[in-house]
């Protein structure tokens, strides 16, 4: 099968699910980044426990833009679990769990330098190779480049909403394989790869997910982890997959965000994918990150 390329011209940008009237903020203010995703939020300081509003009002916000940026929070590890863990449990993400001294459990403080290549310079979507891909990502930078070093975001449901209707139905039922394995990400575990296979074994992901909270369906393969859409013909299912992780790729369904010390970025990895710029080696970047497993059980 040929897939048609994308044609120019306006594109589908719906922000919301159908059923949602945009939310109203009392506790927050909200300055949006692109039509679809992404917006900087004012006026809460994550340094303290938030109340009951204005959490809500946060995990609202994050529903409807799918990303949060903020600004001056330089958070302390402990308080950037602790924001973090409103939304529910943490885990260290890595393959091996990061063992440092006098950190928190659960806060992955990363370097990139010189010597420390970043890689995550490709879109792609946190986790997907476990059965639960975590819910979300809370990324705080500690030490950023004079220049460089931006962290870009795409909205898989409107990637998703943009697919020519004949895609959107040979991919309805679709199941893919992820692997963590696949690619780069694979070299920083090269010593032990049989091991840690064996370990986290290649999951069954479907190609198009509902999203649990905003029901929308959203578009869930994505380039570092995801092997093969099972079903097709090897050629067939490979060109299938290459078109569909293409759709991260449209500018006018990306934001993009310049980190300054101090900054954080939420994003819900149910709705997003991402992309850090990799245009500042061989400076030096400092970020820490916390995982959030799944959601605590709705009070
Ligand atoms: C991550 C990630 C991008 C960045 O922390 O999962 O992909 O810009 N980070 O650091
Ligand atoms: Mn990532």
């Amino acid at each position: 099968m040929k897939f048609a390329a994308r044609s120019p011209g306006p594109l589908v940008l719906r922000r919301l699910p159908e059923t949602w009237e945009p939310a109203v903020f009392r506790h927050i203010t909200l300055t949006p980044c692109a039509p679809t995703l992404g917006a900087q939020v004012d006026g809460v300081d994550l340094s303290r426990a938030l109340d009951r509003e204005v959490f809500a009002e946060l995990d609202r916000a994050l529903l409807e833009w799918k990303v949060l940026f903020f600004r001056e929070q330089p958070l302390s590890e402990a308080a950037h679990a602790a924001f973090a863990e409103r939304w529910g449990p943490l885990f260290d993400d890595q393959l091996v769990p990061t063992h440092r001294d006098n950190s928190v459990e659960n806060v992955v403080v990363f370097e990139r330098n010189a010597e420390t290549v970043g890689l995550e310079n490709g879109w792609h979507c946190d986790g997907t190779f476990r059965p639960e891909p975590p819910m979300g990502t809370v990324l705080r930078a500690i030490e950023v480049p004079a220049l460089g070093g931006d962290t870009l975001f795409a909205d898989m449901a409107a990637a998703y909403d943009n697919l020519p209707e004949e895609l959107q139905e040979a991919v309805e039922e679709r199941v893919a394989v992820h692997d963590w394995s696949l690619g780069a990400y694979s070299g920083k575990y090269a010593d032990r790869l049989d091991e840690l296979r064996a370990e986290v074994p290649p999951v069954e992901q479907p190609v198009v997910r509902r999203h649990p909270l905003t029901g929308r369906k959203t578009l869930f393969v994505n380039r570092f982890f995801t092997r093969e859409i099972l079903g097709l013909p090897r050629e067939e299912g490979d060109a299938l997959l290459a078109r569909l992780c293409a759709q991260a790729e449209i500018p006018e369904l990306q934001c993009r965000f310049r980190w300054r010390p101090g900054s954080i970025a939420f994003w819900d990895n149910q709705a997003v994918q991402h992309y850090g710029a990799n245009d500042y080696w061989p400076e030096r970047r400092v970020m820490a990150r916390a995982s959030i497993a799944h959601r605590h059980a709705r009070e």
